[in-house]
């Protein structure tokens, strides 16, 4: 059983049920001043008197001054991270019961639902990919098979609805930090197109997957440039959600570059291994389109993945080479490790024939974005207020935040070029501005927004790893659109 506390005293109504019951075993913990002021630290207690549970976690809530969101969320992973590793088959965790200003019910059992889930994912390579691994081999694994969520009323069918939410978007995260820490020759091109199409055959979802000669026909030369010296073939994969009728879809489009070398222009050896991450935009989108597809959202959504590996070799694409898109717009690569943009450029134009109502591209695209935000932040862009808004407002809403930068049009003036229409490369100043507005020459006659999440998409360090974001801002927002279509179909 898992039951919070405030640092600085009070015990949450569920830990006072336990304290009574127990005769103040609680309380005397408490006053041996142990349990940390962090939120998230805990404290196992065994065999408290009078308590069926074999274990007791109680979970800091940090101060109650400080006491909001954030802190809310640091409670529940730090519970998940300590349940991830005892031996406990099932749990019941208390930790909505508590009162979070402006936030519902079901706002705590959603979030709570997801923050569990999410904290007690496991990468399973080499296991779970049976070319590579020995399935044999596998561990027992720790952590519970079973989390419950223990609530002080009677139960009602938008509790219900609200964890399952968590749930499917949690299930999405563990997809998106799958692909992501799963190494570059295993998740090459080919490997999401199939991720896609079982994705299409589980879900039914709708997949088509372009290979480079349709892509050629298309005249997606910016892309095909990027992927040219690359054993592993380019893949456009085209994911369809049909749930809303003859609604306008919204389209996510993920920058997937299932290794970034940086190709002629090599990237430096040191931590190159992180750029099997630079599909994590991809990673999201499947991510995303598998959250919607479980809780059959009543809208349409369509997600596009660009799927290219950028190598060097005898074929690569040379600094100077200039490419025709597939808006016939074209492009001198002066640096081809300034890819991604390459990729997205004929996705956004391919996007414009579904006459979308609006398009978010997710992309590990600069690391001039994590200079400017670091870890903590997505950084966001747009060509239409009040769409930057909404996703602003969702960022906060689901604790996956994002904050927007300025695409000022003085700044197009960094990706002039003597011998095309544009350069792919806008210097060292406002690197992750000019990316954007590279992006913008293409996401023409459609609403469109771009998130770099460089930053915010794997974590490095002794946790290594893929974050699963931005899932929880991109589910926040299509869950958002779809309530209040159907409202207003209602
Ligand atoms: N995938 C990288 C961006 C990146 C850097 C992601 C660090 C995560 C962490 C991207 O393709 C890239 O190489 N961008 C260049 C652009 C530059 C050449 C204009 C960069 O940021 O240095
Ligand atoms: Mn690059
Ligand atoms: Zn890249």
């Amino acid at each position: 059983m898992v039951v919070g506390a405030f640092a600085d005293g009070p015990l949450t109504r569920p830990a006072q049920t336990v304290d009574r019951v127990s005769k103040g075993q609680l309380s005397a913990v408490m006053k041996l001043g142990d349990l940390g002021e962090k939120a998230g630290s805990s404290l196992w207690l065994y065999k408290l008197p009078e308590i069926a549970a074999e274990r007791v976690l109680l979970v800091s809530l940090g101060s109650r001054e400080q006491f909001g969101d954030e802190a809310f969320r640091n409670a529940l992973g730090g519970a998940a991270r300590a349940l991830a590793e005892c031996a406990a088959q099932e749990a019941a965790v208390t930790l909505t019961e508590l009162d979070l200003p402006g936030r519902s019910l079901e706002w705590r059992l959603q979030q709570a639902a997801r923050t569990l889930a999410d904290g007690l994912y496991r990468f399973d390579f080499p296991h779970a990919v049976p070319a590579v691994g020995n399935e044999a081999k596998k561990e027992r694994r720790r952590g519970p098979r079973r989390v419950s969520l223990l609530i002080g009323e009677t139960v009602q069918p938008e509790h219900e609805a609200a964890i399952r939410r968590g749930h499917a978007i949690a299930d999405g995260m563990s997809l998106a930090r799958d692909l992501g820490n799963l190494p570059g020759n295993v998740c090459h091109p080919a490997y999401l197109a199939d991720t896609a199409r079982s994705l299409g055959s589980e879900f039914g979802l709708d997949i088509e997957v372009l290979e480079r000669e349709d892509m050629r026909e298309l005249g997606m030369g910016a892309a095909l440039a990027v992927g040219q010296a690359s054993a592993q073939p380019c893949k456009f994969i085209v994911m369809q959600h049909a749930g809303g009728g003859s609604a306008r879809p919204i389209v996510l489009i993920g920058k997937g570059v299932t290794f970034d070398t940086g190709g002629i222009s090599l990237k430096p050896g040191a931590n190159m291994d992180e750029m099997k991450f630079d599909m994590c935009g991809a990673a999201s989108v499947f991510g995303a389109m598998k959250t919607i597809a479980r809780l059959r959202l009543p809208m349409n959504v369509v997600g596009i993945v660009p799927a290219v590996e950028n190598m060097p070799g005898g074929n690569a694409t040379r600094p100077g080479d200039v490419v025709t898109s597939m808006s016939g717009q074209t492009i001198e690569i002066l640096n081809t490790d300034a890819e991604g943009r390459l990729a997205l450029a004929d996705a956004l134009t391919y996007a414009e024939r579904f006459d979308p109502a609006c398009v978010v591209d997710i992309a590990t695209l600069t690391g001039a974005c994590v200079i400017a935000l670091g870890n903590l932040t997505s950084g966001l862009f747009a060509n239409d207020d009040a769409l930057a808004d909404e996703l602003l407002r969702c960022g906060s809403e689901s604790g996956d935040r994002a904050w927007r930068l300025p695409m000022f049009d003085e700044y197009q003036d960094q990706l002039k070029s003597n011998f095309a229409d544009m350069s792919n490369l806008g210097g060292r100043p406002a690197g992750a501005i000019t990316a954007a507005c590279f992006l913008g020459r293409f996401a023409r006659g459609y609403k469109w927004a771009h998130l770099d999440i460089a930053g915010t998409n794997a974590v490095s360090g002794e946790r290594k790893g893929a974050t699963g974001r931005p899932v929880p801002l991109l589910t926040e927002f299509l869950l958002g659109r779809a309530s209040r279509a159907a409202q207003r179909a209602a």
